[in-house]
C-alpha cells in the first residue's frame, strides 16, 4: 500500500512549482525510477495538454533535446525553445510527414497521457478506446527508434492484461507503474515500456 496523500497536495505543489498540471509528478516519479528520458532526447508526448508533461520532458531533454507534443485540444503556448506543438487528434497523424517536417529519423522516447473523451455510451466508448491504443500502437511502431521507450497510461479493466501481453510482443521490458501522485481512487497506472524491439 502506497502512503497516504491528501487529494489536493500535488495539485498544490504544481502550483507553487508552476507546472500546469499535477500530472508533472507523475511523469517525475517514472523518470526517478525508470530513468527513460535522457539529454538530448527527441520525446513526442500524446495528449498533451496542459503541457505539464511537457514541462518536465523540456527540462530534461535541454537544449539538444526536442519535446514535440500533441492533442485535440490548443495549448497555450510554453516559452521554452524546445517544445513544438500541434492540435490533432492522434488517429489522424501521418508519421511518416512529421518525421520529414522536424527533419528527425525517430523518436527516442515517446509518452501517451491520453484520457478519452467519455460519451458515457458503453458501445462507442469502447470503441474509441481500441482506436486510440491503435493509433498510438502505430505511432509507436512507425515513430520511435529501435529500443526506444515508451509510456503509456492505462486504466485496470478487462482489456489490462491483454494490453500488457501485447506490448511484451513489442518491448524487451514491461512494468506497470502507479504513481503515488495518482490519485487513490484511480485506476489509472502506466506501462512503463523500455528497449523496443526492433
Ligand atoms: C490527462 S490529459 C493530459 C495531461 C498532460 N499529460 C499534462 O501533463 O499536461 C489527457 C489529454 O488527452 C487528450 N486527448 C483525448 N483524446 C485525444 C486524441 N484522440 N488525440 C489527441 N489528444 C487526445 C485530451 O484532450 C487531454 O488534454
Amino acid at each position: 500500500m502506497g502512503k497516504f496523500i491528501p487529494k489536493d497536495t500535488f495539485y498544490k505543489k504544481a502550483k507553487q512549482d508552476g507546472y500546469r498540471a499535477r500530472s508533472a509528478y507523475k511523469l517525475k516519479e517514472i523518470q526517478d525510477k525508470y530513468h527513460i528520458i535522457k539529454k538530448g532526447d527527441k520525446v513526442l508526448d500524446l495528449g498533451c495538454a496542459p503541457g505539464s508533461f511537457l514541462q518536465v520532458i523540456s527540462r530534461i531533454a535541454g537544449h539538444d533535446g526536442l519535446a514535440v507534443g500533441i492533442d485535440i485540444l490548443p495549448i497555450t503556448p510554453l516559452p521554452y525553445k524546445n517544445i513544438l506543438t500541434m492540435v490533432n487528434d492522434i488517429k489522424n497523424i501521418n508519421m511518416s510527414d512529421m518525421l520529414d517536417i522536424l527533419s528527425i529519423l525517430r523518436f527516442d522516447v515517446i509518452t501517451c497521457d491520453i484520457a478519452p473523451n467519455l460519451s458515457g455510451i458503453r458501445e462507442a466508448d469502447d470503441k474509441n478506446i481500441e482506436e486510440l491504443y491503435e493509433a498510438s500502437k502505430r505511432i509507436v511502431a512507425e515513430g520511435l527508434k529501435p529500443e526506444g521507450h515508451y509510456i503509456v497510461k492505462s486504466f485496470f479493466s478487462e482489456a489490462f492484461s491483454a494490453k500488457q501481453k501485447d506490448l511484451k510482443k513489442l518491448f524487451t521490458h514491461v512494468s506497470v507503474f502507479k504513481p503515488t501522485s495518482s490519485r487513490n481512487i484511480s485506476s489509472e497506472i502506466y506501462f512503463v515500456c523500455k528497449e523496443k524491439i526492433r
